[in-house]
């Protein structure tokens, strides 16, 4: 089979590798620097251009993190070690489930601006691309299995991939149905690490490319974890301070049902509430806002 990528010297190769972890490193860093959330979801804008449905965005910006690593493993000339195969896999199944998987099992929400879907795309190329290429030819000891290190990574990883979908699927299930626009409102929810945390999804997220760079100890994978953290880390403080005003908003609650708030806003108060909820603001998707209380409290 022929390498897909035979045009390029092994050394050139892995000074691109370097130069692009150094750059998705700079990224993560600027973006933290910056704590602008991303105009997508809840913060989704039309500065960034034309809107589209978040299930073909996510479909397709995830995509290259999916095909990419397959394409090029089986395309490759080398036949990779155990533990190069178990982390290629590893990366493999996350972005099968993200690119294949999440967007079916979504509702529709917030579209996201083509701008920031090109984005998204371009750096789901460059990672996937990046991670492959550093496992396929990556040197580890026999003994790198059964390592403290791999271990750790792996558990993390793992214990992260579940963390993430679980909270993800609650998060799923606080939306009705997948197209009934009106019921794109935001709800606090409950169960497992939202629990403990406001942004369980991310931590979970988090974590498991954290775990991930651990038992890569590469280079690639530290990048990719610091980008992740730098994106998701700002970006879950926002919405925790999201979900506060939605409790103020509670206190202020005009009128009860039995476990559902329903808060009537004036244009005044929403405009109050957008320039409180960050830089960009936040398009409703109704003329009210609804949150879904613990029953009992
Ligand atoms: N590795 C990375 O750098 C990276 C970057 C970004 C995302 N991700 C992962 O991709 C997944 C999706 O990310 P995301 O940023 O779209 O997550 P998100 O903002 O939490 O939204 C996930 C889905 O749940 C809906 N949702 C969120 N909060 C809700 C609430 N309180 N009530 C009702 N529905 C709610 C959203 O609807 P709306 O769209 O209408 O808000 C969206 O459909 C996560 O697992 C995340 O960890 C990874």
């Amino acid at each position: 089979m022929c390498d897909l990528m035979w045009w390029m010297t092994v050394e050139n190769e892995r000074r691109l590798l370097f130069w692009m972890s150094c750059v998705i490193i700079i990224v993560g860093l600027l973006s933290l620097v910056g704590n602008i959330p991303a105009s997508y979801g809840r913060y989704s804008s039309p500065a960034w251009g034309r809107l589209i449905d978040a299930r073909f965005t996510w479909f397709m910006q995830e995509l290259p993190s999916f095909l990419v690593p397959v394409a090029l493993w089986l395309c490759s000339d080398v036949t990779p070690m155990l533990p190069n195969r178990l982390l290629l896999g590893a990366f493999i199944v996350h972005y099968f489930h993200r690119s294949l998987v999440y967007p079916v099992l979504m509702k529709k929400g917030q579209p996201t601006p083509v701008g920031v879907f090109l984005m998204a795309a371009v750096f789901c190329l460059c990672i996937g691309y990046m991670q492959a290429r550093y496992l396929l030819f990556a040197v580890y000891p026999d003994s790198w299995v059964t390592s403290p290190t791999f271990l750790c990574g792996m558990f993390l990883f793992t214990l992260g991939m579940a963390v993430n979908m679980h909270s993800d699927h609650t998060l799923i299930s606080l939306r009705r149905s997948s197209d009934d626009v009106a019921d794109a409102v935001y709800r606090i929810p409950e169960g497992g690490m939202f629990e403990y945390v406001s942004c369980a999804n991310y931590l979970g997220e988090m974590v498991e490319w954290l775990g991930f760079a651990v038992a890569c100890w590469s280079l690639p994978a530290a990048a990719f974890a610091v980008l992740t953290i730098c994106n998701l880390g700002p970006r879950a403080l926002h919405y925790h301070r999201y979900n506060l005003l939605l409790l103020l908003l509670l206190l202020l609650a005009t009128t009860v049902t039995t476990n559902t708030i329903a808060i009537n806003t004036s244009t005044s108060f929403l405009q109050l509430l957008h320039s409180m909820l960050g830089p960009q603001g936040q398009t409703f998707g109704s003329s009210f806002i609804m949150i879904h209380c613990r029953s009992g409290k």
